[in-house]
């Protein structure tokens, strides 16, 4: 992707972490949307990522990026939107990571909200002219950090257009070891959200950290 700017939203986190890692690692430069960019910059000390391939700033001036990765906690969603609404700059991507999974007991549950998945709940609450797409929810954190690591995996990617898909999976193809697949529509997103919640089962049943998908016949 010819020189798009990419911010993450919740950069500091454990998947926002990893995603700006391995975005990194193939060379490119990511900006990093905090509550605390003080704190964030202490967060991100250990990366040992090459000079000037970060920087730091509060979440409204994170959102004026060209591609806007959103990776912050499904209850924090709403509130890191509002704030960044007026900040987005027109025709722009919004690449939503989220998954709205709780855990009761310690066991995983999907959240269902009423739009029909965390992807169109953000959707609901994103300008009109803002492209969105759906993609990076069922690659484990535990992996993405461990920039060492092939990921060797394919990931889902949906969008409310043919542009946003695109521009996702042009971002994942980025990522060296991932295969992105379109699975069309935003609609998509609760099928995708709900092999969040396998991979989630999959790895406490196993005792392991990295379930993720390969899709074999294409
Ligand atoms: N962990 C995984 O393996 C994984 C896999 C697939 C998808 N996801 C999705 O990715 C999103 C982030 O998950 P995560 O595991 O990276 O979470 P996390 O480690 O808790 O990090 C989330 C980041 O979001 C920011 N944030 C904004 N509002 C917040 C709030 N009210 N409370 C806490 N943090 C807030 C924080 O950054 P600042 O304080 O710097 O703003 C924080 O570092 C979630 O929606 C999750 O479902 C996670």
């Amino acid at each position: 992707m010819p020189d798009r700017s990419i911010a993450i939203l919740g950069g500091t986190g454990q998947q926002g972490g990893g995603i700006a890692r391995r975005l990194i690692a193939s060379g490119q430069q990511i900006i990093i949307g905090s509550r605390s960019p003080s704190n964030a910059i202490r967060a991100i000390e250990g990366w040992n990522v090459p000079a000037g391939s970060v920087t730091v700033v509060d979440y409204p001036s994170a959102a004026s990026a060209d591609t806007v990765i959103l990776a912050v906690p499904f209850p924090a969603v709403a509130d890191a939107l509002a704030v960044c609404r007026d900040r987005f700059k027109p025709e722009s991507l919004v690449v939503d990571v989220t998954v709205p999974v709780t855990f009761e007991a310690s066991a995983p549950r999907l959240l269902r909200p009423s739009e029909g998945s965390g992807a169109e709940f953000v959707r609901a609450r994103l300008p009109s002219d803002i492209h969105l797409a759906a993609t990076f929810k069922t690659l484990p954190a535990a992996l993405l950090n461990d920039v060492e690591q092939p990921l060797d995996c394919d990931e889902f990617v949906c969008g409310d257009s043919a542009e946003a898909r695109m521009l996702a999976s042009a971002l994942l193809t980025s990522v060296a070891g991932v295969r992105p697949i379109d699975v069309g529509p935003l609609s998509s997103a609760a099928a995708i959200e709900q092999m969040t919640l396998l991979a989630i089962t999959i790895n406490r049943r196993h005792r392991v950290h990295r379930a993720r998908f390969r899709i074999v016949g294409i």
